[in-house]
């Protein structure tokens, strides 16, 4: 959950480095560095902090410059953020630099090795025993000695090499961590992902795993762990440069809520054709479908919650059994499932450590694996038997928006598609549903379009420390986004609750300093909700109701304040309910001066266990 950037060619590598890095700062931001390999041998600017601080020093140094080098940001897993513990990391001899993502399992043996054959440690990290180890190996030739340094490492590491003795190499390894080679003429780029080279090039190479690319400027060579060469294989991305940019919006969070009638549509077309469904390239067969035995979903973060409402909406409509899972708890119940059972991964990086490492048991077991992912090519992808793509295009902000929104369309194209397979819908119901889901972005639209009033409520709110959200069913999953978006950018502690349940205990919790957020949108469960909104309001909370526009006489009755979204099928109601939820933890963290692009302690794409 670092990020990674590396440039090989004629031009000046530092400004690449910078822009590349700036492009990944989601990834982790307590600490970044670059190294550079020039006349004077190996270089290295590194800082705790945002990568502004890096960014003064460099321009400061205007000599600063070589046409080789490789960049960090960081998201700390061994020693604190520390200049020390910054990457990259250099050897002991000063010839070596490198840049790593991942953990190393075995770091602690190797390292005790290396300090009694007299290497000296200057950080607390895994990383710099790589860097160390590959120089106890070196021998005049930096490919053979990173050759033998892979083989000895345990864990995951994704890495960049620059070694003074060979300034026309650059060396990227990847070992279940991404590292995507960029293609220029007469130069080459190295990145954790595709939005750092979007700038530069469109024709990219992902080094498949386990394996390190041999760069140079002209070209690049790939290696397996034995030193085979394999082969490469290309793919041209689509994605719009400033799709990577703010386009004026003051963070990219607020961009990303607003482009979700776009990307939905994006999602939503190419799998609509008249009245029919179609699933890209996955095919069901009459015989598998009726082996069926049962769904399993397994996801994490913002992802696991499209898998709870999932949940709702599959089991209803497909009268199978569907069961959701955290992926980094899913390995550890021993989970029952076999050949007949269809493991769906939802990811929006791909790249998620537990949501592969799920994938991997669930195929040990052989399930067949379905993935809703938005990179393509990346590892959740690529080890899938079927991958759904979201068409959400690069999202920056670390709490998720409109890969969200795209999560949840895929779940009900799917959903709709196996139930009119099993001939659990009938056409007409299908086609009503159908309509109802093209309706989604032009809905979604009209709710954005409130979103000055929502910002009002949010300046009446923002002051509270207890917050609950509440809700049942489908609402109840949407709660628990809700939930997570407020605490992850705002830092404000609150709960998502399943609305029956606030009565088993948690409601002592409850006082005139709490603010309630329920989401009513399920008709057959308004007047539950409202009973339940009765009993907190009664003990002094404020109530603010998000519901269908159908029903804002009943809630206004008992609540301080509603918001209203337009009438949809209920099974639809989560790409709704969801958009002032959004907005509203959006503006709550604007106001109490939060760093709401990437709030603390978290990284976008977690690619450690
Ligand atoms: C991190 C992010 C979350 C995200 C989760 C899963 O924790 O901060 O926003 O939902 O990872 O990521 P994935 O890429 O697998 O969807």
């Amino acid at each position: 959950m670092c990020g990674i950037v590396g440039y090989i060619g004629k031009r000046n590598a530092v400004p690449f480095l910078l822009q590349g890095l700036e492009k990944l700062e989601y990834r982790g931001y307590d600490s970044s560095g670059i190294a550079i390999n020039s006349s004077k041998g190996i270089e290295v600017i590194k800082k705790q902090g945002r990568l502004g601080v890096v960014k003064n020093i460099v321009e400061s140094k205007p000599d600063f410059c070589s046409s080789l080098g490789i960049g960090h940001t960081r998201w700390a897993t061994h020693g604190s953020p520390s200049d020390l513990n910054s990457h990259p990391h250099v050897s002991s001899c000063g010839k070596i630099a490198l840049v790593h993502n991942g953990i190393i399992e075995n770091y602690i043996e190797i390292k005790k090795n290396l300090i009694e054959k007299g290497f000296d440690f200057k950080s607390d990290t895994d990383s710099e025993v790589i860097v160390q180890l590959i120089s106890s190996l070196y021998k005049n030739d930096i490919f053979s000695a990173v050759k033998k340094a892979v083989k000895i490492l345990e864990g995951s590491f994704a890495l960049g090499i620059i070694c003074k003795d060979n300034p026309n190499v650059l060396i990227a390894v990847n070992k279940d961590s991404p590292v995507i080679i960029g293609a220029g003429t007469n130069e080459n780029f190295i990145a954790s992902d595709i939005p750092a080279l979007l700038s530069e090039t469109r024709i990219i190479c992902r080094l498949p795993e386990k394996q390190i690319a041999l760069i140079k400027a002209t070209d690049f060579e790939l290696y397996d762990f034995d030193g085979r060469m394999t082969q490469k294989n290309f793919t041209t991305v689509n994605w719009e440069v400033n799709a990577a940019e703010k386009n004026g919006y003051d963070h990219f969070m607020l961009k990303e809520i607003m482009e979700q009638p776009e990307v939905i549509k994006a999602t939503l077309s190419p799998r609509i054709s008249g009245p029919n469904l179609k699933l890209d390239n996955a095919v069901f067969s009459k015989e598998y479908l009726k082996n069926l035995n049962k769904i399993c979903i397994v996801a994490c973060g913002s992802a696991y919650h499209v898998g709870c409402v999932a949940k709702y909406f599959m089991e209803k409509l497909l009268r199978k059994t569907v069961e959701v899972d955290l992926a980094s708890e899913f390995r550890y119940r021993c989970p029952i499932i076999d050949k007949n059972t269809l493991v769906i991964v939802i990811s929006q990086s791909g790249e998620t450590a537990d949501s592969i490492a799920a994938l991997r048991e669930a195929k040990l077991k052989g399930a067949r694996i379905l993935s809703i992912v938005n990179v393509i090519g990346s590892t959740i992808a690529s080890e899938s038997d079927d991958v759904l793509y979201t068409h959400a295009g690069p999202e920056i902000a670390v709490a998720t928006t409109k890969a969200y929104s795209a999560q949840l369309i895929v779940i009900y194209i799917l959903g709709l598609y196996l139930a009119k397979s099993t001939q659990k819908i009938n056409d007409e119901n299908l086609s009503l549903l159908v309509k109802k889901l093209q309706n989604l972005p032009y809905q979604i639209e009209n709710t954005l379009k409130y979103k000055e009033e929502v910002f009002k409520l949010a300046k009446k709110y923002y002051k509270y420390e207890k917050v609950f959200f509440i809700g049942r069913n489908l609402d109840y999953a949407v709660c628990m986004e809700g939930s997570l978006k407020l605490k992850e950018i705002s830092y404000v502690h609150s709960e998502a609750y399943a609305a029956g349940e606030l009565k088993h205990g948690t409601i002592s919790l409850v006082d005139e300093n709490t603010l309630i957020i329920a989401i009513a949108t399920q008709p057959e469960l308004v007047d539950k909700m409202i009973s339940n909104i009765r009993t907190v309001r009664a003990r002094g909370a404020k109530i603010l109701v998000i519901t269908s526009s159908l029903y804002i006489d009943k809630f206004n009755q008992v609540s301080d304040d509603v918001i209203s979204v337009p009438e949809v099928s209920p099974e639809l109601s989560a790409s709704l309910a969801i958009i002032p939820l959004q907005l509203i933890s959006y503006q709550i963290a604007k106001l109490r001066g939060c760093d709401i692009d990437k709030p603390r302690n978290l990284a976008k794409s977690v690619t450690v266990e």
